[in-house]
């Protein structure tokens, strides 16, 4: 049984088949829709999502399978002072599969030690975030054709920001990969992630705090929200929280073929202007997201299309 915390327990030749599949189900969706029959996924969201786990929902209802689950801790025994272990543990007897959101790093981790089925982790904290990564991912491959040779800039919070940590642990496999981090000094890449991910495996990358300037040279630009949530004080947060917006003006100097991404919710960060942009992807990776969710799903429940 097999479970998924972080995106780096997934090879390289695994993505390709997790692509593969979700790419398969685009073409043939008729062939997966009773693939789940009599499986039950379980989504248990202690911290607020609209995509994630209405994605995780609509993923396996398209593959015929249930879903069970709760959307906020206040709803579950949480509220009386159950541990993820014993939640774990109780919700194995319920459903085939786990998808899990918790405000504490590492809580999905925890739960997959204790549960007996597959635990997804669907966002740890400020930590990881492994199926936005794949939903991005797949986003990359329809634009460019390749997950290789691209410069790829991070812009906005990048310290709490999950998704940017899974997305740079998932790019620093491929070759040719350059990044640019573009962050206000407070909120930049924890060091953790600079040193065993990017020093780790040679990839160049450089930090500015100036996004007009650094534009040009991207071939994906990866705008994330400032993560509210995760700070101490409201007023760092307000000083912090408009400190980047991508508007028409500032996309003059972009590539032509530039792939604009964010993993919503947006709050500020990119002018609705830029929505009409063609360059603009964000509400591709929603439904990719979908597509490889289903994939994944399939991967650890050890299910294959008939053929
Ligand atoms: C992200 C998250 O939850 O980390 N949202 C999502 O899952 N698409 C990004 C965010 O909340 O800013």
């Amino acid at each position: 049984m097999r479970s998924l915390n972080n995106i780096l327990e997934l090879s390289v030749e695994e993505i390709d088949e997790l692509i593969k599949t979700a790419l398969d189900i685009i073409e043939n969706p008729g062939s997966y829709s009773e693939i789940c029959k009599g499986k039950k996924l379980a989504t248990l969201f202690f911290e607020p999502s609209t995509r994630t786990r209405l994605s995780f929902e609509a993923a396996m209802m398209e593959l015929g399978g249930n879903v069970l689950g709760f959307s906020e801790a206040t709803s579950s025994s949480a509220s009386k002072g159950e541990s993820v272990a014993d939640t774990s543990r109780v919700v194995s007897c319920y459903a085939d599969i786990i998808a899990m959101r918790h405000p504490k790093e590492g809580a999905p981790y925890v739960a997959s030690l204790n549960a007996t089925v597959p635990v997804i982790n669907a966002g740890d904290g400020g930590h990881n975030h492994p199926t936005q990564t794949l939903a991005d991912l797949l986003t990359i491959y329809r634009e460019r054709g390749t997950l290789n040779n691209m410069t790829v800039g991070f812009c906005g919070d990048l310290k709490f920001g999950r998704t940017v940590h899974s997305l740079i642990q998932a790019l620093s496999r491929y070759t040719g990969i350059k990044v640019v981090l573009i962050s206000p000094e407070e909120l930049k890449l924890p060091s953790y992630v600079k040193k065993d991910t990017l020093s780790a495996n040679n990839i160049p990358y450089e930090q500015t705090n100036d996004l007009e300037s650094a534009i040009s040279q991207l071939d994906i630009l990866y705008m994330t929200r400032v993560q509210k949530e995760r700070f101490f004080n409201e007023e760092d947060y307000l000083r912090l929280k408009d400190s980047y917006i991508l508007d028409p003006d500032k996309l003059v100097t972009a590539k032509k073929d530039l792939v604009i991404m964010h993993p919503l919710p947006r709050v500020n960060e990119i002018s609705v202007a830029v929505d009409a942009d063609p360059r603009a992807h964000y509400f591709d990776q929603v439904l990719n997201g979908k597509y490889m969710r289903m994939a994944l799903i399939l991967m650890l429940l050890g299910l294959n299309r008939e053929v």
